[in-house]
């Protein structure tokens, strides 16, 4: 039997990326149109996915996967879905746990297209090929004493896996998580409050399960705070006065969200890393195709860096955000 004894790992360097296959353990749907996958890697593939730091990333190729039936696709991606799928996808981990020779990677993904239609038939067994782990993820200063996540849309899934190792690794640190979105159904996390959400009053599951504090904010109103979850922060910053030297803030979600967080925070001198968003062709700093612009320090000059390898998260200080 396999064994099962479940081991957080370190935020340590990660061993050698690779092209691995991986096999499905479980595809559930959650909420309105988010999953959540689970693969479990062997040998290798155990070996460079067992250190993952929160912020990496995979790319998974599922063009050997079928699409679902017609009329289990939603109307508005009856046309995109017919669009084949040459080029590997990236996703982040909710979570990575070793167990026993065995690595399992958590992914939650949003169904969007083609690419994400077909993840959506994948079943206990079937397998497909992951490269990676992939990127840079994020770090944790030394010095710090309270961890603010903030996550906009689908940006939940690595600060999720982040708030455990911090949890978990860093007892010194105070983490709270602030997840917006433009009405409830945009929310990735599972809708139902587990028992220990109810216990502590702490409205999502996802970040409840660690005893971490959460906070949501719907730009209808729909759920929590009326308004964007950055005005939210804001206010709820406020309060806190929290000492800007002994706090970090990490986020991730659509640009125009992180280039907000990332003022904020500059306005206040708070240390702040984003984790940036870009089509990637290869994920592996091959076809340049995901430039994010970043100033250099103390010039007027800026240059390219890759998001695939530079990134995906970077100091919210020297990004050019897009929007
Ligand atoms: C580092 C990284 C981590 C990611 N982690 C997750 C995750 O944990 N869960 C998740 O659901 N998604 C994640 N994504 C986004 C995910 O890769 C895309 O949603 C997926 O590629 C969509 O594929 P598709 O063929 O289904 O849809 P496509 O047809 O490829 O895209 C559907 C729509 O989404 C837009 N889009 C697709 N990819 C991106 C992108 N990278 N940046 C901006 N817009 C995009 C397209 O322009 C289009 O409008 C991540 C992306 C990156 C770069
Ligand atoms: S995705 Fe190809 S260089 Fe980054």
């Amino acid at each position: 039997m396999t064994d099962i004894t479940e081991s957080a790992p370190e935020i340590s360097l990660p061993r050698a990326k690779g092209m691995f296959e991986a096999f499905v353990t479980d595809n559930k749907k959650i909420g309105h149109s988010f999953y959540k996958l689970k693969l479990t890697l062997s040998g290798e593939g155990a070996h460079a996915f067992a250190n993952c730091i929160p912020g990496q990333f995979a790319e998974l190729d599922v063009s050997e996967v079928p699409l679902p039936p017609e009329e289990n696709i939603p109307e508005d991606l009856l046309d995109v879905s017919q669009r084949e799928v040459l080029l590997r996808r990236p996703f982040s981990f909710t979570d990575v746990t070793v167990h026993g020779d065995k690595t399992v990677v958590d992914i939650m993904y949003c169904v969007l297209g083609p690419a994400t239609l077909r993840l959506t038939t994948l079943k206990s067994g079937d397998s497909f090929s992951i490269l990676g782990p992939l990127g840079n993820g994020f770090h944790v200063p030394e010095g710090k004493k309270y961890a603010i996540l903030i996550a906009g849309g689908m940006g939940t899934p690595p600060l999720q896996h982040l708030g455990k190792l911090l949890v978990t690794n860093h007892l010194e640190i105070e983490v709270t998580a602030f997840a917006g979105a433009k009405s409830k159904n945009d929310l990735p996390i599972d809708g139902r409050l587990d028992e220990i959400s109810i216990q502590l009053g702490f409205p999502i599951p996802e970040f409840a399960r660690y005893g971490i504090e959460s906070i949501i904010a719907t730009d209808d109103g729909s759920l929590g705070y009326k308004g964007f979850v950055t005005d939210c922060f804001v206010e709820w910053l406020k309060e806190k006065e929290l000492p800007a030297q002994e706090t970090i803030i990490y986020s991730c979600g659509p640009e125009k969200m992180l280039s907000r967080v990332a003022q904020i925070a500059q306005e206040r001198n708070i240390e702040c890393q984003v984790s940036m968003e870009r089509r990637m062709a290869c994920g592996i700093n091959l076809c340049q195709g995901c430039a994010v612009e970043c100033k250099v320090p103390n010039s007027n000059e800026t240059i390219y860096k890759m998001c695939c390898q530079d990134g995906p998260v970077f100091d919210g200080a020297e990004v050019i955000f897009v929007n």
